[in-house]
Formats: C-alpha cells, sequence, structure tokens
C-alpha cells in the first residue's frame, strides 16, 4: 500500500521518469545487469530520498535486482507527485506528497520502516537516526547515505559508539561529491534562485556562504551569468581558493552589507542570523541550498519582521525594519523546492554508487563492522570511466614503460 497524493497522476510522472532514463545510462547498464543476475532478490529496501524522476529510476533499478523497495520523502518540498504516482503503480510502496506536514512526513518514514528493511538507504540520515531510536529494534544489515550533512552525523555517530550497523558514505566516493555537489548543486541552486524570482544575475553581488564541494559550484555557475561573486568561509585554505579564483572572500557581516542574492550552502545551522539581517539591502534575496532548513534563522527574522507575505510561488517577503528581505523556497533545499533538483546525467553517477552500495553490503555486511565506509576505489573509476565514454571523452592509456617508471623510486634528474 503506497501513501500518496493522486494514482491518476502516474502517466505523467513515467514520462518524466523515461525522461530523465536517457540521461542515465550508467545506472541503465547496471539495471540490465541486475536483471540478469538478481543480487538483491528478496531483500526489503527502505529509502528516504527525495522523491524526484531521477530517484525513481533508482528505485526501479533496485527492484530489477530483485529487491522490494519502499520509499518515502527526504524532504516534504521536493517530492514530485506524479513521480510518486508512477512508482506506486510499478509496485514500489512510496509514502510521499508534496508539502505534507511534519507529523505526516515522520508517519511516512515510519511506514518505510514498517516494511522491515534488510537496507536502508538516506538523504540526510533520518531514517537512520530512527532506527538507533523509536525503531532501535529493527535489525537491518547496513545503510547508505546520499548527502554530506548526513554523512557528518553518521561519523559522529561512529565516533560516539552509537552507530549499530555499517553505512556506506555513497556522498564520499568521488564520482559522487566531485560531480553532484558541485555540478549539480551549483547548476541546479541557480536555476532554483532564477526560477523563482526571474533576476537577471548579471551584474548583482551574489554572496555564496561555504565554499566546499556545493559552494564551489554555486560560485562558479553564478559567476559564469555574470555576478559579482563573494564567498564566505572560514576554513582558511578554502577561502583562499575562493580568492584565487578571483572571488571576493569577506566575512558574513561584511558581504551580507553589499549582497543583493546570498545562497548558503553550508551544512551549518544560522549561517544567516540577525546580525546579517540588520545590515542587509532593501530588497534582497536569501536562499538555502544546505541540506536542512536551518542555515537562515527563519524564527528570528519572523520575530523582528512587521510583516510576512508570500508574494509570488517560492518567494516570501518580510518587512525588516524599513526595508524588505526575500526569502525563497522557506529557506528549503532551493534547487529540489523552487526547481527540478540536480540534472538526471549528475545523478546517474551518484545512483550508480548506491546501486552497487547496496549489492557490496548484501555481499560483506557479515565482515563489517558498525562504521561508515567509502566503495572501493575501482567502482568509483569504474563508473567515472564509463561515464566519460558516454559523454564522449577519451581516457588516456599509459605504456607499461610509463607505468613501471611512476612505481619506481630510481630516477630522479639525469
Ligand atoms: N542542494 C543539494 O541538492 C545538495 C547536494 C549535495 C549536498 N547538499 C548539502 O549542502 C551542504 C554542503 O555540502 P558540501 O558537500 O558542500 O559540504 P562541505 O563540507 O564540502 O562544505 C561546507 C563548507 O561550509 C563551510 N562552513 C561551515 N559553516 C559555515 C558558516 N557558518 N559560514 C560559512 N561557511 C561555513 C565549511 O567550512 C565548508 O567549507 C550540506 O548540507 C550537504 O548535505 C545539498
Amino acid at each position: 500500500m503506497s501513501t500518496i497524493k493522486d494514482s491518476k497522476l502516474a502517466s505523467v510522472g513515467k514520462d518524466e521518469v523515461n525522461w530523465a532514463q536517457r540521461q542515465m545510462q550508467v545506472l541503465e547498464d547496471i539495471k540490465l545487469d541486475f536483471e540478469k543476475r538478481k543480487p538483491l532478490d528478496g531483500l526489503n529496501i527502505g529509502a528516504c530520498m527525495h522523491v524526484t524522476k531521477e530517484t525513481a529510476n533508482l528505485m526501479l533499478t533496485l527492484q530489477s535486482a530483485g529487491a522490494n523497495v519502499a520509499l518515502c520523502a527526504s524532504n516534504p518540498l521536493s517530492t514530485k507527485d506524479s513521480v510518486a504516482a508512477y512508482l506506486a503503480d510499478s509496485g514500489v510502496a512510496v509514502h510521499a506528497i508534496h508539502g505534507v506536514s511534519n507529523e505526516d512526513f515522520f508517519k511516512h518514514l515510519n511506514s518505510v520502516l514498517d516494511t522491515k528493511p534488510d537496507i536502508t538507504m538516506d538523504d540526510g540520515a533520518d531514517l537512520v537516526s530512527l532506527l538507533h531510536t523509536d525503531r532501535a529494534d529493527l535489525p537491518v544489515m547496513g545503510s547508505m547515505e546520499e548527502t554530506t550533512t548526513g554523512v557528518i552525523r553518521l561519523k559522529s555517530m561512529e565516533k560516539n559508539n552509537k552507530l549499530r550497523f555499517p553505512v556506506v558514505a555513497v556522498n564520499d566516493s568521488d564520482t559522487k561529491h566531485l560531480f553532484d555537489n558541485r555540478f549539480g548543486t551549483g547548476q541546479s541552486a541557480m536555476d532554483g534562485v532564477v526560477r523563482a524570482t526571474d533576476l537577471l544575475i548579471a551584474g548583482l553581488n551574489v554572496v555564496v556562504i561555504g565554499f566546499g564541494d556545493c559552494g564551489k559550484g554555486v560560485a562558479e555557475r553564478a559567476y559564469g551569468m555574470g555576478a559579482k561573486v563573494t564567498v564566505v568561509e572560514p576554513n582558511s585554505v578554502r577561502a583562499l581558493e575562493a580568492l584565487m579564483h578571483g572571488y571576493e572572500v569577506k566575512s558574513s557581516v561584511n558581504a551580507a552589507k553589499i549582497a543583493d542574492v546570498i545562497v548558503s550552502v553550508t551544512g551549518n545551522m544560522h549561517a544567516l542570523d540577525k546580525q546579517h539581517f540588520d545590515v542587509m539591502k532593501d530588497g534582497v534575496a536569501l536562499a538555502n541550498a544546505g541540506h536542512f532548513d536551518v542555515e537562515i534563522n527563519l524564527k528570528a527574522l519572523k520575530e523582528y519582521s512587521s510583516s510576512v507575505e508570500r508574494v509570488r510561488d517560492h518567494v516570501d517577503s518580510y518587512k525588516y525594519n524599513d526595508k524588505e528581505i526575500l526569502v525563497l523556497a522557506e529557506g528549503r533545499l532551493v534547487n529540489l523546492a523552487a526547481a527540478t533538483g540536480h540534472p538526471a546525467s549528475v545523478m546517474d553517477m551518484s545512483f550508480a554508487n548506491q546501486a552497487l552500495a547496496a549489492e557490496w553490503i548484501k555481499d560483506n555486511y557479515k565482515t563489517l563492522e558498525p562504521k561508515v565506509y567509502t566503495l572501493p576505489k575501482e567502482v568509483d573509476l569504474k563508473i567515472a570511466a564509463t561515464k566519460l565514454g558516454l559523454m564522449g571523452g577519451e581516457l588516456e592509456v599509459l605504456t607499461e614503460e610509463q607505468i613501471k617508471y611512476l612505481d619506481s623510486w630510481e630516477h630522479g634528474t639525469s
């Protein structure tokens, strides 16, 4: 049984999922292989992911491996009801409705856990959290984690000896974070800002808070659209890297003074708070592309604003003293709430990692410890080589002589 908005949306969802699939050939190859081998036959897989057309292709890949799949949303605003309807029609147990209340959101997480999953998959560690609190009675082989924020939570659990089963940090595969976080978040976060506001980015002061993988991508895309980019970053190496890229590097308060648009991607709470609201310009637009809706302190913004009004889809206008502060997508992931998330081509690699991680856990869970693992390097290299070929790139092949030279220590200045 599924909990979805409207089963009649399935045919629209099917077209969307098929459209994404055209760009997901690495995952498609895995699906064809899974169909033959059925490596997950009879296993229950429970996933908490953004319910998008790309995720649908991953769910169908796991299903083709013989798994029974249940899915709930990892964010109430990213669910595409048409995709949920199509997946439900295809035999996946889906518990996701766009814009559900917090209470229903957690009910849906629990519905997935009610299927007693052997393996779980998270985007933000919400299922794993429940599996260590309210549902700690459920046995699982292991889990996979999609995003940086989830991996940070899991590593903290491992450090404090709280983790009770192995987890694969899919985010930490190079073919995930170097591409999905950078190119995926970069493009789709700016897409979300533009769709929500219709602003011309050229000539604006765009401030990017956090210069990690995602922040680098957002800064690059904003710069490419003609923005004057300023970066805020507490890590000195990353801050210097931003400076040498040609961006301004400022403290958060000084950056807030000049910003026309601010995109926060820190994975941290209150990157934007009262001291920043106080100095912002009239009409500034604030967006968050970090995982949770904690980066903009909306509670403080509301408390000190005289009114809040929805002025168009995805844009709330706060009257703050004598100025207007615009908040996009309620401070939730702007790329998923105001746009359609990462392009399928980049999710192809992230989800190829997820699919292979499920099989890796099934094959290895008996010998794994309750720790955070990354997939073996060969998996990364294989996924990258396949994607490179699909995108028309050619890989250089070293000669035996060159391989030997790189392996040796005897050679120096001749
Ligand atoms: N929008 C999406 O679709 C999407 C995709 C992937 C990851 N994410 C999320 O985006 C966030 C960032 O991910 P990442 O992979 O770039 O992480 P990262 O760890 O590589 O980078 C985060 C950066 O933010 C900096 N930072 C921390 N607190 C800060 C603060 N208060 N002010 C300024 N900078 C601060 C850190 O020093 C670090 O350089 C995470 O929450 C992650 O889960 C979102």
